[in-house]
């Protein structure tokens, strides 16, 4: 308990893309749990709200806001309500990131352009209006939540998936390098195989396992995993729970992989 008390912590993409546990959702509930007041965005009001009801349901701090966060001006519009609502940010989770199958043959010009503004361009933004305000409070955490397709080809067919994260890397490590006399840390996570309404959900990705059946693709999953299993919202969040406190004061440009091994295999 308390290894976030005091902190104030948004989450971009603290909402749920169906029922049960995302990463954005169990990370935002984890940080209030360790005493941090979470300001939880999302593009779906009702899902920014849900969240930010079971932490001030469980006693936290939590306040909810709607941001279309691929866009310039609800991003600065979102930095601003936060200040208003809390005075400060200490920790930035980058977790909005949306997963579209294709090839570089197959995407059309204008999906590639749509999947770079939600998975890159959106903690690019944040990260630039939020960044100036750790700058001046003496610190922060930046947190963006990138994945093992950016370092593997996992056999999927998501190419802009892959180079939005791939691109959110390079991101994370030059920023942690500019930023870190003014002592703002900017790390990546790279989660693994995760069971998540995200991948439920995703168009095209239980077809590209398993012929569309989910069942089938969670045992896939869990077939190419060392550890014999996916990982779920909560090996995310405690990950980036460790990133968001000060026991990793002297840790930044970090990619660190959440995977139970599987990038460690040659298959
Ligand atoms: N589940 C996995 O196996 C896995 C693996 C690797 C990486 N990831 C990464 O984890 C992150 C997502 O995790 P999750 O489980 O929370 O997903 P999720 O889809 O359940 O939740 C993400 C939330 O982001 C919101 N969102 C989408 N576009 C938005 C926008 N433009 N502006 C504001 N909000 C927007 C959605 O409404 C949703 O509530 C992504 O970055 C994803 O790439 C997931």
């Amino acid at each position: 308990m308390d290894r976030l008390k005091g902190k104030i912590a948004m989450v971009v993409g603290a909402g749920s893309i169906g029922p049960g546990w995302g990463n954005g959702k169990a990370t935002a509930v984890t940080f209030a749990r360790e005493g941090a007041a979470v300001f939880c965005v999302d593009r779906n009001a009702a899902a920014a709200e849900e969240t930010a009801g079971i932490i001030t349901g469980e006693g936290g701090k939590a306040a909810a806001f709607t941001a279309d966060v691929s866009r310039a001006a609800d991003v600065e519009a979102m930095v601003a309500a936060c200040l208003k609502t809390y005075g400060r940010i200490d920790v930035l989770d980058n977790n909005v990131g949306i997963a579209e199958m294709g090839s570089v043959v197959e995407v059309s010009e204008a999906e590639w352009d749509r999947v770079f503004a939600v998975n890159l361009k959106s903690a690019y933004l944040a990260m630039k209006h939020v960044i100036p305000v750790m700058q001046k409070q003496g610190g922060g955490s930046i947190i963006n939540i990138s994945s093992i397709a950016s370092i593997r080809h996992l056999g999927i067919s998501y190419v802009t998936y892959a180079t939005t994260k791939a691109a959110m890397n390079q991101m994370t490590r030059t920023s942690a390098v500019q930023f870190a006399r003014d002592h703002v840390r900017v790390n990546a996570i790279l989660p693994g195989l995760m069971k998540t309404p995200m991948v439920a959900h995703s168009a095209g990705l239980a077809a590209s396992y398993s012929a569309g059946d989910v069942e089938a693709m969670w045992r896939a999953r869990d077939a190419q995993v060392p550890m014999g299993h996916m990982g779920d919202a909560w090996d995310v969040a405690n990950a980036a729970l460790f990133l968001a406190s000060d026991e990793s004061k002297y840790v930044t440009g970090i990619e660190l992989v959440v995977d139970g091994g599987v990038t460690l295999k040659v298959s």
